[in-house]
């Protein structure tokens, strides 16, 4: 029966405390060594950004967003005091744009900030009038790994999230940019480049100062927190002041990549990630991430449909095409409040032309609950990896959490609260996640601000 597979399932997508334990410490020690030596997997990567803000910073500066499931361009107005105003507009890429070239990619990126500047920044009744000779300063959030030395430059290191463009791994991503904006001519500044995480940092401590951690649970995840500079060892060369902080962009999606020692990778997982364009990379991302999870739930429903279990005799072709089964669809399978299941009827038949009974589409929602669940909590270990490691516990901290796994999965952020109870029992309550309101747009724009009040320090 449906019952019996199910508990097959059961128990290779659930996640004991004990099991959690013993992740959360060998995510600690990757943590640590990624900070003691270039070049590790998971890359710990000093973002040159010094300290959260003030809370007084202000001006109008121009954003850029690009890694999530939009391209955003925001025009964000910082008024001190953790208040903010912003206007944006979205743009979609085609999954072509993701694979060609890196610099038509770019080009792409200025054209929609052109068409922005166009209608946003012409008059005051638009937004912000620009005076002649004007020139706005432009946060770059780009959330891929970059290797920075200082904020306003930035090496790809690799690709994540199915993005492959050429020519672009291994160059300066933002020199790339300034090309790009120069040949659309536009009345603006590139002074930070940075990722989502570490914008979110910044913007979510700057309206919850209890904020010390931020991550990111949408296409890809991802974290950032604030690292003293004496605890950075493979930085200890640029003579930076140890007392100094800085945020560190810890890029742990790459977390147990290659060698898969720490991680519970069921033969699902495996295949996502041997049919990815990154076989091997971005392990933990590959079992957490809202790109993945509608691919691993499709895959057990491949299995069992070849296993003769499920839709028998039903024509299954719009099933077997890979990533057809959207992250999305396992949001509402799960919030499906009727008890006949009447949303999951309606993914089955008008997506995928299949009928289904109700023990199927029980069956289903369980299994949805079961991925879904444990991406939450092996997002609750990565989240403990760093508050042990940094002694958050005692005291208690804020994270500042955005992406649409966050926003819109149910229970998810729940989930994540248990888990830290799983881990570190009643203590963990004391660590609570909250939706960060648009950290990109925001957080780019503060760090502009910050970067300007160092270079008139002359820092
Ligand atoms: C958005 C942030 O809200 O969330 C982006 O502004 C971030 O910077 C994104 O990359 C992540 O979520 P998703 O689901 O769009 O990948
Ligand atoms: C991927 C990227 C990382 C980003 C995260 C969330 O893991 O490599 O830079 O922060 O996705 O968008």
């Amino acid at each position: 029966t449906m019952a019996d597979h199910l508990r097959k399932y059961e128990s290779v997508f659930t996640l004991t405390p004990q099991r959690m334990r013993m992740i959360v410490e060998a995510f600690k020690d990757t943590l640590e060594l990624g900070l003691q030596k270039p070049d590790q997997i998971v890359p710990m990567i000093p973002t040159f950004v010094f300290g959260f803000p003030t809370g007084q910073e202000q001006g109008d500066y121009l954003a850029v967003d690009l890694g999530g499931t939009n391209l955003r361009v925001c025009l964000v107005s910082i008024q001190g005091e953790g208040k903010f105003e912003i206007t944006q507009s979205k743009y979609r890429l085609t999954e072509e744009q993701k694979q060609d070239d890196g610099q038509k990619l770019f080009d792409f990126c200025a054209e929609c900030l052109k068409t922005f500047v166009d209608t946003n920044l012409a008059d005051a009744d638009a937004g912000h009038e620009l005076q002649p000779g004007e020139m706005l300063p432009l946060g770059f959030t780009f959330s891929y790994p970059c290797l920075q030395s200082k904020i306003d430059h930035g090496e790809l290191i690799r690709w994540t999230k199915g993005f492959g463009a050429t020519n672009t791994e291994g160059r300066d991503v933002a020199e790339m940019f300034r090309q790009s904006l120069l040949k659309y001519n536009l009345p603006v500044v590139l002074t930070a480049l940075i990722n989502d995480t570490t914008g979110t940092l910044i913007a979510s401590h700057y309206v919850n100062p209890k904020t010390r951690i931020a991550c990111i649970f949408g296409t890809g995840c991802n974290a950032a927190y604030m690292e003293r500079v004496g605890d950075i060892p493979k930085i200890k060369h640029l003579g930076i002041d140890d007392s100094a902080q800085m945020a560190i962009n810890c890029e742990w999606g790459a977390f147990d990549s290659f060698e898969h020692e720490h991680l519970p990778r069921t033969k699902y997982d495996a295949i996502v990630d041997d049919t990815s364009n990154k076989p091997g990379e971005q392990s933990f991302e590959k079992l957490i991430s809202g790109r993945y999870l509608g691919e691993i739930l499709r895959l057990v429903i491949c299995e069992l449909i070849d296993e003769g279990v499920l839709f028998l005799g039903q024509n299954t072709y719009k099933l077997e095409v890979p990533y057809v089964f959207d992250t999305a669809f396992l949001s509402l399978m799960e919030s499906d409040p009727t008890d006949e299941l009447l949303m999951i009827i309606g993914i089955f038949s008008h997506f995928f032309a299949v009928e289904t009974t109700l023990a199927e589409r029980q069956f289903f929602r369980a299994l949805a609950k079961l991925i879904g669940r444990r991406a939450a909590r092996l997002s609750a270990c990565g989240i403990a990896a760093i508050v042990s490691k940094m002694g958050y516990l005692d005291e208690g901290c804020a994270v500042g959490a955005d992406g649409s796994l966050y926003n819109k999965y149910p229970g998810f952020a729940d989930r994540i609260h248990e888990g830290l109870v799983d881990i570190f029992g009643e203590k963990g309550r004391n660590i609570v996640t909250y939706h960060a309101e648009d950290g990109s747009g925001v957080g780019s724009a503060i760090i502009a601000a910050m970067t300007k009040v160092r270079k008139d320090a002359g820092l």
